[in-house]
């Protein structure tokens, strides 16, 4: 039988790397059947919002689901989609393996990272206020729930893995009450996982020392926001924003998208790399257990990328992203 999984589109280049992926995925044998929905600023007219109900029913009654980035309205009234989808699911977990890709060049060789972000709350619980005219706050919520839930997974992921260390990232000299209730929760997990070595950093060091040497991390363990920033980061360090995938997990749904966003700058152009998205749905075909389509599609990127003929622009290419998949294709 077929296992059906939610599709959202999605902004921007959503569509166009989407619809890629799915070829790609249809075209490795995947006994997927999609049910699509639509999410974003292109449903707010017929709507009056950006993320309708029938979205989260449709990924309540999938548990799964492939997500297009989807573009943040700025005005007023309206919060971020990315975080609503993620706090009514209850995603606490965002997990970013940062790898290099064969035959993609980058500034590092042999990157091997693993971003863990926590998803529900710090600077991202969006209470704000206008205190007086001229003076504003923004609440930066963390809890020994959510916290001591993220350190979990991040331990147990790095278990599953034999992943070796796990570094915990924090501003606890300043923010001592929040960062530190968060430093004092990954302490805590930590002692029931003696054989992966724990440490910590404060963010600012992290950042040097990532452009320095990523080589020296294993997994990341981070708070909302840090873990957004760093990140873009180390997507970075492997190729950009095309390259990073991503997975919103929580205990009962998954949402599985790319770390970037709906790059409006290049929209419609058919200039989008297809591949981030792609390696967000080999995550997700793991997670419903579909190892050896995921190993499939991989080899066939990688004959792709190493060949370095049919790449997008943001890798030196001057493929578009349906010739990307077009090749991809032909390899599987
Ligand atoms: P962005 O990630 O969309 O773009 C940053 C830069 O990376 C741009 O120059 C873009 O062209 C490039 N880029 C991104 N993805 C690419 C790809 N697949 N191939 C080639 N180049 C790529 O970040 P930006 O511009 O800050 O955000 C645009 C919108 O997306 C905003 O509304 C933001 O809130 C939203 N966003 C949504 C996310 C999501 O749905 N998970 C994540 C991040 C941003």
């Amino acid at each position: 039988m077929s296992r059906r999984v939610t599709l959202i589109p999605g902004d921007g280049i959503g569509p166009e790397v989407t619809v890629a992926a799915t070829r790609i995925i249809e075209a490795a044998g995947a006994d997927i059947e999609w049910e699509q929905v639509e999410a974003g600023i292109g449903v707010v007219a017929e709507y009056g919002k950006p993320l309708p109900d029938q979205v989260l029913e449709s990924i309540k009654r999938n548990k799964v689901a492939l997500k297009g980035p989807l573009t943040t309205i700025v005005a007023k009234g309206f919060a971020s989609v990315n975080v609503e989808l993620r706090k009514k699911l209850e995603l606490y977990a965002n997990l970013r393996p940062v790898k290099n890709v064969p035959g993609i060049q980058s500034r590092f060789k042999d990157v091997d990272l693993v971003v863990i972000r926590e998803n529900t709350e710090d600077l991202y619980s969006g209470i704000e206020h206008i205190v007086a005219p001229g003076v504003t706050e923004s609440m930066k919520i963390i809890t020994h729930d959510a916290s001591t839930n993220i350190a979990r997974f991040a331990f147990d992921y790095a278990r599953a893995r034999k992943r070796k260390k796990i570094t915990a990232v924090h501003k606890a000299n300043i923010m001592k009450l929040s960062d530190g209730l968060f430093l004092e929760c990954s302490q805590k997990v930590s002692e029931g996982y003696p054989e992966i070595e724990y440490q910590e950093i404060i963010v600012d060091n992290l950042a040097m020392q990532l452009v320095m040497n990523p080589h020296q991390f294993d997994i990341l363990l981070l708070t909302n926001l840090y873990g957004d920033i760093v990140s873009d980061l180390c997507a970075g360090l492997v190729g950009g924003l095309g390259m990073v995938p991503g997975a919103n997990i929580g205990k009962e749904y998954a949402v599985f998208e790319a770390v970037h966003g709906s790059a409006p700058d290049i929209a419609g152009k058919g200039l989008a790399n297809p591949l981030a998205i792609l390696f967000s749905s080999l995550l997700m075909l793991r997670y419903l257990e579909m190892e050896d389509i995921a190993d499939r599609i991989r080899n066939a990127v990688h004959k792709v990328t190493l060949a370095g003929k049919v790449l997008t622009r943001d890798l030196g290419g001057t493929a578009t992203t349906r010739q990307v998949a077009d090749a991809i294709i032909a390899e599987l």
